[in-house]
């Protein structure tokens, strides 16, 4: 049992390039954001295990007597590499759940639970393993997303900017530290059904979606060769190239299928800022990214801002390339972080 609180934390990450086409073997470049996620891990002596993720309006709590008790050798003594559909199912009984289970927060409970349940078990926590944290976040995104290429949570692990394939990680160096706008539709969907889409069209249309996944892959090597001259000496003319590649990926993730209206919508709106956006992640909704020139006035970035979260959007105004998964003592945080804390 810990003995005292742990804080720890994690960036956001998006795509800038490689999306859906790194499920296919492609190559993908995603960036950690200085935008975190918060953990705190405080003991009880409640005999209770909670969970709490205001974000998402999640709060439930379990005897942590009644899940010592719970025959978990289903789980086997796995070390972050094992999950089936048959712990899910499993899982969905311990948590309660019906057989119908796509609700986003009941997803996150059993992510937990699989990973409390796992953890325990396997009596390890070694949180400067990062190989071990990425295989358990691996997991925790197969409950969620099914068959997922493993990006998103490498990202988030090792922080940064890396190049993916196939799961093998390489970092860029010294990438340059790009301001972006993210920004969130609101709009739900589902990674699952969206790669599942992609993977239809590829089968239908084989001669026609092939070449794009290729395209894709070229758009992220160029990115990652643009990136690459930037650490050294950026120029506007790098910017331009940035935004091409922008749009053209935005293009050819339209014409998977994987885009949306309010996308479209959230495009329209930055382009009469002159600032260029693609979808990020899996696209149909959900977030997407602006480049901010380091040109750009600070009121031409407050009218952008206004103008997206006028569309009902959320914004962030961050910057790529942040720290990995982090342990914190209280005193090393942001006010504004403790604040947020404490008022849970
Ligand atoms: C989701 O953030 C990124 C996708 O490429 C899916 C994946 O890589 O697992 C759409």
């Amino acid at each position: 049992m810990l003995s005292e609180v742990l804080l720890v934390s994690a960036p956001g990450k998006v795509i800038l390039h490689g999306e859906h086409a790194v499920v296919h073997g492609k190559v993908a470049l995603a960036v950690a954001l200085n935008l975190r996620t918060f953990l705190r891990l405080q003991p009880h002596s409640n005999g209770k295990v909670g969970l709490n993720l205001p974000n998402i309006g999640v709060r439930r709590a379990w005897d942590v007597a009644s899940l010592q008790l719970l025959d978990t050798s289903f789980l086997g003594h796995s070390d972050g590499a094992a999950l089936t559909a048959e712990h899910v199912e499993k899982l969905k009984d311990v948590a309660g759940f019906s057989e119908d289970c796509v609700d986003p927060k009941r997803l996150a409970v059993l992510a937990f639970l699989y990973l409390y349940l796992s953890i325990c078990r396997s009596q390890r926590w070694t949180e400067e393993n990062l190989e071990l944290i990425n295989k358990w976040a691996f997991q925790g995104e197969r409950v969620i997303h099914g068959n997922p290429s493993g990006v998103d949570n490498a990202v988030s692990t090792w922080g940064g900017a890396l190049r993916y394939q196939q799961g093998k990680i390489s970092s860029l160096k010294r990438p340059p530290a790009l301001k972006i706008l993210l920004i969130n539709t609101k709009v739900p969907r589902s990674t699952k059904a969206l790669v599942a889409n992609v993977r239809s069209r590829l089968l239908k249309f084989p001669d026609i979606v092939a070449p794009l996944l290729t395209s894709i892959d070229a758009i992220s090597l160029e990115c990652e060769r643009v990136l690459g001259e930037m650490a050294a000496a950026p120029t506007p003319e790098h910017y331009l190239v940035l935004e091409e590649l922008i749009d053209m990926n935005q293009h050819h993730l339209n014409a998977l299928g994987v885009g949306h209206a309010s996308l479209d919508r959230l495009c329209q709106v930055t382009t009469a800022y002159g600032l260029h956006s693609k979808l990020t992640g899996a696209g149909g909704g959900g977030c997407g990214i602006t480049l901010l020139r380091p040109d750009l006035e600070r009121p031409e970035v407050e009218a952008t801002k206004r103008a997206l979260s006028g569309c009902g959007f959320d914004c962030w105004e961050t910057s790529i390339g942040a720290p990995g998964v982090s342990v914190h003592t209280a005193t090393s945080l942001d006010a504004s972080v403790q604040q947020g804390l404490d008022s849970l």
